[in-house]
């Protein structure tokens, strides 16, 4: 049986409520403020509620609830006031200082048992509750530390830098390439298809967490084996045909390999996501050798672009409020931006055929 506190200066109150409450709970009374801070101290721990009269001698019960929340029992023990004809004012001063119901007089039995059934009951599952929230936080933070320290190792590591180094010269390369074609498209059809090109390198953590995930071994020869997008280049095109062109050109390149190709454009991902994702292999020459590095090309119009940097956002801010009804307006707007790069398109080609 749990144990409830009952502290009242009136011997008849405390009486009463001992009937009502022993059948359920082990009764200790007391007849003021400083006796009920003693029991307090004794059963800190051991205590599932406590019930405290206000008007009291010695220590009133507006003074043992400071105490209490001085000494964070407040956190632990849920208080319920035993109230005469109190006045709301009281009664919300007292729920400001954390108390959590009363109980009034006359007593009535069984609504006095239900509330402070209720009250030990719903305090003791949110207590639950917060220590369950701080496990968990505890155990992602030690993750997150245990990644950050491998990731730093990982950064020392001689092998690692040089193979950072490979694929930060596999970035250059294909930067490059789009750029030679940018520039003869811009001879070509007197514009640019390319809007800008973002690139960028996996982080260590990053690499490191994704392959503990996989359950891959955290090593050199691994992450060439089995990450595809430590080098990532985002490029961004003006209109959904350049992208197609730009990456059919790029594709057909000779020292080029194709490892890998999702096409969320014509096939979007349910919530909206819309990019053409090529893997690709490609040569980088070193003093002495040459190395195949993979990359990830993500092409995009700028529209797209917009969208993906704010689902994203989204997506990895927790506690959304309303995340269901944003799921359904990021997909609405991905509706949206489908027909708008398409008049877009439609438009310039109107404008095209009108200069000749
Ligand atoms: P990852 O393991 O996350 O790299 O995914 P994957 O191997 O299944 O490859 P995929 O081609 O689906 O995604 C590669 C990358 O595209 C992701 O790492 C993101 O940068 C981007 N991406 C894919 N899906 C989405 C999406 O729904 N929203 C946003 N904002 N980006 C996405
Ligand atoms: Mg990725």
């Amino acid at each position: 049986m749990q144990r409830i506190l009952v502290v009242d200066d009136a011997e008849v109150n405390r009486e009463i409520l001992r009937e009502i409450l022993k059948d359920i709970y082990i009764v200790e009374a007391a007849a003021d403020g400083e006796q009920a801070l003693e029991l307090l101290r004794e059963y800190n721990r051991d205590t599932a509620a406590l019930l405290l009269d206000l008007n009291m001698p010695k220590k009133n019960g507006f003074s043992v609830i400071e105490e209490m929340r001085r000494k964070g029992w407040l956190k632990r023990i849920p208080v319920l006031v035993i109230s005469g004809e109190g006045t709301a004012e009281i009664e919300n001063q007292c729920f400001e200082l954390g108390v959590l119901d009363f109980i009034h007089k006359p007593f009535e039995a069984s609504v006095v048992k239900n509330r402070v059934r209720n009250t030990v009951d719903l305090f003791a599952y949110k207590n639950h509750l917060e220590q369950q929230v701080e496990r968990q936080t505890e155990t992602l933070k030690k993750q997150d530390r245990i990644i950050q320290m491998q990731a730093e190792k990982l950064k020392e590591a001689e092998p690692f830098r040089e193979l950072m180094m490979q694929y930060r010269c596999a970035i250059m390369e294909v930067e490059t390439k789009l750029k030679v074609l940018n520039e003869e498209f811009s001879r070509a059809y007197n514009r640019n298809p390319l809007e800008a090109i973002k690139s960028r390198l996996k982080t260590p953590e990053s690499i490191y967490e994704k392959l503990e995930r996989k359950g891959y071994p955290v090593t050199v020869a691994s992450i060439r084996e089995h990450l595809n997008d430590v080098a990532g280049i985002r490029v961004i095109c003006s209109f959904p045909d350049d992208i197609y062109r730009l990456a059919d050109l790029l594709e057909r390149q000779d020292d080029i390999g194709l490892l890998g190709k999702k096409d969320y454009i014509r096939f979007p991902k349910a919530n909206g996501y819309r990019s053409l994702h090529l893997i690709i292999s490609i040569p980088i020459f070193l003093s002495n050798e040459k190395i195949y590095m993979r990359v990830e090309v993500q092409l995009r119009t700028i529209a797209m672009d917009f969208w993906a940097s704010l689902e994203h956002k989204l997506k990895y801010k927790r506690n959304v409020e309303d995340a269901e009804e944003i799921v359904g307006q990021l997909k609405a707007c991905a509706d949206s931006i489908e027909i708008l790069d398409y008049q877009m398109q439609e438009l310039r080609n109107k404008i095209d055929r009108s200069l000749g």
